[in-house]
């Protein structure tokens, strides 16, 4: 596939490295500096390039927003047409300086962002984890006892996009159904947030579920 990257720093970086190691074609996309997306491109390897953000919309299959929600108009107006595109979100809707959700309950950041750019296919993917435990996940990804990841869209093909790319980085997707469940999973990536920042061990942290039957 064709990834566009919107948003090159932790989560964006991190992603668009694994997706071209993976075999993808990734562009990175949005950072404040041109070199850093250069270096980003070369790191990943011949698949990769950066460029500017319609040039990583442009021809994507797939499209993965990892901005700050305060960056969201921003990223947006500079991707352009985004209509029939399939847009992975992992961004959380989080306040200026990352302390607390701005929208929850009764919305989420991933449905928000769905009404802004109402003719693209968005799920939420990827954001219910730290961008530390990304690498650690894919270079375990032949063992047994891959970590869940959660995800949620309203459109079924983007859905399976998005379960191609979990997979890819090494995680045992989980569809959890609509848009709307995000106004669950985003305060759950708050109690991820608590246990990977706030509590020791580190946050090269994942979750798995299991069913007891
Ligand atoms: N980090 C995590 O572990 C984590 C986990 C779950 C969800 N999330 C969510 O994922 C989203 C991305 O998080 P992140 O940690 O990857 O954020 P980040 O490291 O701050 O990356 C944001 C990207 O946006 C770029 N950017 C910011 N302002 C810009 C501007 N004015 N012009 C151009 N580019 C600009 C940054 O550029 P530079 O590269 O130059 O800084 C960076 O590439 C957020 O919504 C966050 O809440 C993050």
């Amino acid at each position: 596939m064709r990834i566009g990257i919107l948003g090159s720093g932790l989560m964006g970086a991190k992603l668009g490295t694994i997706f071209a190691r993976a075999g993808h074609e990734v562009v990175f996309s949005y950072a404040r500096s041109e070199a850093k997306l250069e270096r980003l491109a070369r790191n990943a390897g011949r698949k990769a390039k950066a460029g500017t953000p319609r040039e990583a919309a442009e021809g994507a299959d797939a499209v993965l927003l990892a901005v700050h929600w305060l960056r969201f108009d921003d990223v947006l107006k500079q991707a352009g047409d985004l209509s029939g595109k399939v847009v992975v979100t992992c961004s959380m809707p989080m306040n200026e300086d990352d302390t607390e959700l701005v929208v929850a309950h009764a919305s989420s950041g991933a449905e928000e962002l769905a009404k802004r750019i109402p003719e693209a296919r968005v799920v939420a993917a990827f954001g219910t984890v730290p961008s530390e435990v990304f690498f650690p996940v894919y270079e375990r990804r032949r063992r047994a006892g891959r970590p869940s990841l959660v995800y949620c869209g309203d459109d079924r093909k983007a859905k399976s996009v998005a379960a191609h790319l979990i997979r890819d980085v090494g995680f045992d997707p989980i569809d959890i159904g609509p848009l709307r469940m995000a106004r669950y999973t985003e305060p759950f990536t708050m109690l991820i947030a608590q246990l990977a920042y706030e509590v020791k061990g580190g946050p090269e942290l994942a979750y798995r579920f299991e069913r007891f039957r």
